[in-house]
């Protein structure tokens, strides 16, 4: 085999809700994870050393050297392998870069899934769960898909009975924010407001709407702990939510650690309607549709 090409899809945060911080730097969070129709892609080229190119969607701000997170995705699974092998990765964008959508963490899975099949390798998904898990909290999901939530750092996860489809509109805006910024602004805030904060729980009335498939009851419980402190770093993002929520959106909250803003539709056409809408109220670099769930990483 000389290339193996592999689609994997974006996520959104239904629910984020973030635990204490913890001696290691990380937080307990329950992350209910679910994957949405917007794919980035990764081909896999046999090559004797390691190299990566990136295409497309702000494929400027991804680096291309051995930071690249789909790279440290194929040393590591060669690592595991215990061999030297080599590849070439291309990866195509449309999953907004530093967004809060796991695109790196999709690249990362994908080239997990791409490598395993270039390489012949043939592990099963729980050991490439384990080398993702090292890789990042959010990779475990990438490789999985669907709706899940996850505990732990987010990488301990339990897959969720969704029915949906549920359809959603993203507003992309200008530039990224990096994760350990948003959570660190999570932490001042919270010491600034002194309050305990609580252990982290899935809340019941979420999953309830998502085994249903009842679109309302799931935007009505939409919740990111991580909002407040992506609205302190891009104040500009109170106004995109707010256009959204005015536009008749079930639901609007920041993705995971933004800036995207996540808008949840009653149907597709709802979903193309409230796009027009927000792409007319200028609030917003880029704006798409997608549904969800999707099935995770699939070779192509
Ligand atoms: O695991 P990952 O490298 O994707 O995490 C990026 C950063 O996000 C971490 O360095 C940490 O600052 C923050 N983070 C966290 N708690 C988590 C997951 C991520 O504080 N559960």
């Amino acid at each position: 085999m000389n290339s193996v090409t592999v689609r994997v899809p974006a996520k959104v945060n239904l629910q984020l809700a973030v635990g204490p911080l913890r001696d290691d730097g990380y937080h307990d969070l329950v992350n209910v994870f679910h994957a949405v129709s917007l794919f980035d892609e990764v081909t896999a080229a046999a090559e004797t050393g390691m190299s990566v190119r990136v295409e497309g969607e702000s494929a400027d701000q991804v680096p291309e050297d051995d930071d690249n997170l789909a790279i440290r995705a194929a040393v590591a699974l060669a690592r595991h392998a215990g061999r030297s092998y080599g590849v070439s990765l291309a990866i195509r964008k449309a999953i907004p870069v530093a967004g809060g959508m796991a695109g790196g963490s999709a690249d990362a899975a994908a080239a997990l899934v791409a490598c395993n099949e270039l390489w012949g390798l043939g592990l099963p998904l729980e050991d490439l769960m384990e080398i993702a898990a090292d890789l990042g909290s959010d990779v475990p999901f990438a490789l999985l898909g669907g709706t899940a939530v996850g505990t732990g750092r987010g990488e301990r996860l339990t897959p969720l009975e969704a029915a949906g489809p549920f359809h959603w509109v993203f507003a992309l805006a200008d530039g990224g924010l990096s994760t350990a910024k948003v959570y660190a602004e999570c932490d001042r805030i919270r010491a600034e407001e002194g309050l305990p904060v609580a252990e982290p729980r899935a809340a019941g009335a979420l999953l309830a709407a998502l085994r249903d498939g009842d679109a309302k009851a799931l935007g009505a419980e939409l919740t990111n702990d991580l909002q407040r402190a992506a609205l302190r770093l891009r104040p500009s993002l109170a106004a995109t939510l707010e256009a959204g929520r005015g536009h008749g959106a079930l639901g609007a909250l920041v993705s995971g650690s933004g800036p995207t803003c996540a808008f949840l539709a009653a149907s597709a056409a709802h979903a193309g309607e409230l796009a027009g809408a927000l792409r007319g109220a200028g609030v917003a670099r880029e704006v798409l549709t997608a549904h969800g769930p999707v099935p995770g990483p699939a070779v192509v």
